[in-house]
Parts: C-alpha cells; structure tokens; sequence
C-alpha cells in the first residue's frame, strides 16, 4: 500500500469467438422471422455460437492468452483476476478460477467473477483501477465471457435473435510513466429495474419444506422496456461522463459503445455529434455478445485498421441488473 494513488497503463487487450456463424436466415428455420425484420430493428445480420463442448471457459481462456502476450507480461507476474460473466458454464468454479488453471499459472491469486451482465468489462475495469491505484494489486487480468446462446430460450423470437458469444480481455498494470489511461471511470445500477432482463436459476427447496414455483428458464426481457429505459437514460450519461472529466466530446477519438442495439448506439452517437468514423460497431457480424462485446469491438477495430492506437476513447455499456458504465481511457500503440 502507498499514500499516492497509483496510475493505470491498458498493457493489452485481446478478444475470441466461436467459428459457428448463425444467420438471420438460419432462424428461420426455428421460428417466423426474417433478416429484414431483425436488421432493421437490431443491425445484426448473424452472430456466433458456441457448439459441442465449447463454452465461454474456452473462448476467456484465448481472448485472455491473446491479450496476456500483448501485454508483454508473464502469466506467472498476474496477481489478480476479474472474470465479467452473466451466463457462465458453471456457478462455480468461478470463470475466474478456471482461466487462473488453464493460464497454467502456478502461484495462488484471487480469482473472481463480476456479474454485472454487459456491463462487466467496465465494473472490471473499475474494480481494476481501485486495486491498481492503491497499490494492492500490480498487473490484472479482466476478461469478458460469456456463452449466452445456451442459456436463451431459442424458442422466444425477440430475445434469441438478439445474442451472440464471445470473450473478450484485458490486461492492465502500474504506469510506470505516471500516465493514467483511465482518464475517468464510473459505474451505476439501478436495481428498480432488474425486472426488465432476468436469467433465473432454480433449484429445488429442501424435499422436507414446501417447494416454490420455478420461474421459466432462458433469458427473459422486456425488449421494449430495456430499449425505452436505455435510450433515455445513456446519451446523457455519456455526454456527463465527459462533462464530470473535463473533457470535450470532439477530443476523443472514437466511441467504442456496447453493442445491443444499433439504433441505442446511434442515438449515443447523436448526442456526442460524431461522424460514423468515429463510432465502433460490429454488432452485424456478433450480436449482443454481453460484457465481451467492447473488448471485441476495441480489439477487433484495431486490427481491421478501424480504430488508430495512440487514441482515447470513450467506453460505455448497460446490461441487466439494469447496470451502466462508462471509461474514458487512452489506447497506446501496441495494446493490441
Ligand atoms: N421476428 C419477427 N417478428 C418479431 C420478432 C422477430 N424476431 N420478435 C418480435 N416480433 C414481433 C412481436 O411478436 C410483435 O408482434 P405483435 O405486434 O403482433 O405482437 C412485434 O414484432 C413487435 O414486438 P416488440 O417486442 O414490441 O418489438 P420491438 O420493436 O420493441 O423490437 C427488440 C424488439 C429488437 C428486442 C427491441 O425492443 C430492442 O432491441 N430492445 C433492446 C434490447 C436490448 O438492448 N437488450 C440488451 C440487453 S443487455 C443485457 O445485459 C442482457
């Protein structure tokens, strides 16, 4: 511990999918729809899925290697790790104590995971900037996984059409240059809302009590609902995240939003008057991959040349709880 609040430097970011792609047309085969409905409604056109065995431990474990080997660090030199899931293979072990095992990383760590839905990667990223700064912790993993298409009712149109798998990581430590790369972060939840995007769990009561009535299982939301409450609420979130940092919309280089909804991104996008450009989207090829889906779309822009390094950006998502985030962060050459 130090009396001086330590910097942040992003060290490296990495990402994975799964290689099964299902097409808007492809759905057709399990309910009445059509890619016209679904795009102009979500701007999806396909999304992967995990198939066989694969799972969200397997894409986390890449998308953290990927990002582990950017960062330039050794796995051996992490000492702590965040793991943002919603719809995890398994309760426990956490998706955390499963990456510690497969990193083959020897020496114990805490290892634990965020259930702040699609806006895991920014609590991480928060949770992150804490340890780091008071000293606690020196390098961290957050990863972002999620296998949400075996937990969706793929018999329910307006909800399967909407997600995608993925995982997504990051990799921070101290800055050693005394330049902080989280410029400001903050995150919210406002539980009055939970209502509106819920994956329940049931078991069994004890068989000697009275057993209680288990809730439908798979994904449920309030599309509507979710859609209304977001777009209220995000534009002018985002344009206050900035305000609260001093910092002007057009000094930043891009938006690199959560992608749940096109038209929930346009209206951020909107707000903020940026040019398409300047705003990160892949929600076409990959739906809604929850908290995966900005360390995807950072990741995956650089290396399709859509997002320059050396840049700020400014993160934002929501998810259910209902939670949101922002970051206004640096991306230096070389994270990715
Ligand atoms: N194909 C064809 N018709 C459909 C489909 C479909 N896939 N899904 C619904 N419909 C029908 C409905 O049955 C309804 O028909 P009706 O009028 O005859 O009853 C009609 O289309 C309109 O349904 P709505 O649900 O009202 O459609 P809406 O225009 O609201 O669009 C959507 C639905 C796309 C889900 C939209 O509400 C949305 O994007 N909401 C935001 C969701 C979101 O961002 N979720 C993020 C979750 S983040 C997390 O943490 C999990």
């Amino acid at each position: 511990m130090t009396d001086k609040l330590i910097p942040l430097r992003i060290a490296g970011v990495g990402y994975a999918l799964p290689e099964k792609v299902i097409t808007n047309d492809d759905l057709t085969q399990l309910y009445e729809t059509s890619d016209e409905w679904i795009y102009s409604r979500t701007g999806i056109k396909e999304r992967r899925v995990v198939s066989g065995e694969e799972n969200a431990i397997d894409l986390g474990f890449t998308a953290s290697k990927n990002a582990i080997e950017k960062s330039g660090i050794d796995p051996e030199d992490i000492d702590l790790i965040l793991a943002a899931s919603s719809a995890p293979p398994d309760l426990y072990p956490a998706i955390a104590c499963h990456i510690h095992e497969r990193l083959g990383i020897k020496k114990p760590v805490p290892a634990f995971d965020i259930t702040a839905a699609c806006s895991g990667l920014i609590y991480g990223l928060s949770i992150a900037k804490a340890y780091i700064a008071s000293g606690m912790y020196k390098n961290i993993l957050i990863v972002a996984t999620d296998n949400n298409s075996r937990l969706l009712d793929w018999t329910d149109r307006s909800t399967s059409i909407l997600f995608g798998d993925g995982a997504g990581a990051m990799v921070v430590t101290q800055a050693e240059d005394g330049i902080d790369d989280v410029i400001s972060i903050d995150i919210k939840a406002d539980g009055n809302y939970g209502h509106l995007i819920e994956l329940s769990f049931d078991g069994k009561n004890c068989p000697l009590v009275e057993q209680y009535e288990p809730k439908p299982q798979g994904i449920r939301m309030n599309g509507r609902g979710v859609y209304t409450f977001v777009a209220k609420i995000l534009p002018q979130y985002v344009e206050d995240l900035l305000a609260n940092a001093n910092v002007k919309a057009e000094d930043i280089d891009y938006l690199i939003p959560h992608q749940a909804n096109l038209r929930i991104i346009r209206a951020i996008q909107e707000r903020l008057g940026y040019s398409d450009d300047k705003v990160v989207t892949n929600i076409k090829y990959y739906g809604n991959t929850s908290a995966a889906s900005i360390p995807i779309a950072l990741a995956e822009g650089v290396e399709k040349g859509n997002v320059k390094l050396g840049t700020t950006a400014v993160l934002c998502g929501f998810g259910a709880g209902m939670t949101w985030g922002g970051a206004i962060v640096r991306l230096r050459e070389g994270i990715c």
